[in-house]
């Protein structure tokens, strides 16, 4: 028999927001062992500069890469994703997938034929979401907005402490007090971090409005691409990584536990 192909995949996101799409991909691959990275040494991503992304995120993938011999790299942030992707792939010998934001789907299930786009003030800003909208969404109003806050909240929910419902509602509002918001009936939350806190964003909003993202497409192209590989007979503990040194506090050592993140280590 030969012998057991133990090679982890590699997902990557500024803080825990790539949880969303790591419990999309345990789904599909149960078995497969995970390296689950957090560059909380250069958090947040979403208020930084195109050139500072664009510096940071490859040299470090290609330093993670080195450590831990993924099999694959998942850029599981849409900031990261919608401005290094290319300069990533450019750098290293390995399949690299990114995350694009859900445009497609949000306009394949609108009724009302306008959607709202929700990341981060880098993501809604790039001409690849302009992209996006034209390929996929021509026929819709698309609109953006930017939250620097509510990815504050998902980090803090995942620590476990409290997160005003006001402030849900605050971030809703930037998109849907825009003209035309009153006729957005799907957001495609474009933060790999506003899924984790999707029911909140439900439960504050002023009528009915679906939320979709990425992380199932994702984690269906993650198992194509290995598809022709083994795994392990059964599932492995994962590991959370820090690129800064972090006092894990109890809650999101829990959080974390129940993404089969069970060893904590700084890079
Ligand atoms: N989770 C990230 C994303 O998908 C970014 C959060 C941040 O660091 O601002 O865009």
């Amino acid at each position: 028999m030969p012998p057991e192909d133990a090679r982890p995949l590699l997902l990557f996101d500024s803080g825990i927001g790539g949880l969303s799409v790591l419990r999309a991909v345990r789904a599909a691959l149960p078995n497969a062992p995970i390296v689950y990275v957090a560059d909380n040494g250069g958090f947040p991503y979403g208020t930084k500069s195109e050139a500072e992304i664009a510096a940071r995120v490859p040299a470090l993938l290609g330093r993670l890469a080195e450590r831990y011999r993924p099999r694959l790299i998942c850029i599981a942030c849409n900031t990261a994703s919608t401005i290094a992707l290319a300069g990533v792939r450019a750098a290293l010998d390995l399949p690299v997938v990114g995350t694009v934001p859900a445009i497609k789907p949000a306009a394949e299930v609108s009724k009302t034929r306008a959607i709202g786009v929700l990341g981060t003030d880098a993501t809604v800003r790039q001409p690849y979401v302009d992209d996006l909208s034209a390929r996929f969404a021509g026929d819709c109003l698309v609109l953006r907005h930017g939250s620097a806050r509510l990815v504050e909240l998902a980090e803090a929910a995942l620590r476990g402490l409290p997160t005003p419902d006001a402030d849900y509602r605050t971030a809703l509002d930037g998109l849907l007090e825009q003209d035309g918001g009153d006729r957005v009936d799907v957001i495609a939350l474009a933060c790999t971090h506003f899924p984790l806190v999707a029911d909140r964003l439900a439960a504050v909003a002023p009528r009915p409005i679906t939320f979709v993202d990425g992380a199932g497409g994702i984690a269906r192209r993650i198992a194509f691409l290995t598809g022709d590989q083994s795994w392990p007979a059964a599932p492995a503990p994962g590991l959370a990584v820090f690129t800064a040194p972090l006092d894990v506090p109890d809650g999101l050592r829990r959080s974390l536990a129940g993404f089969g993140l069970e060893t904590i280590e700084a890079l």
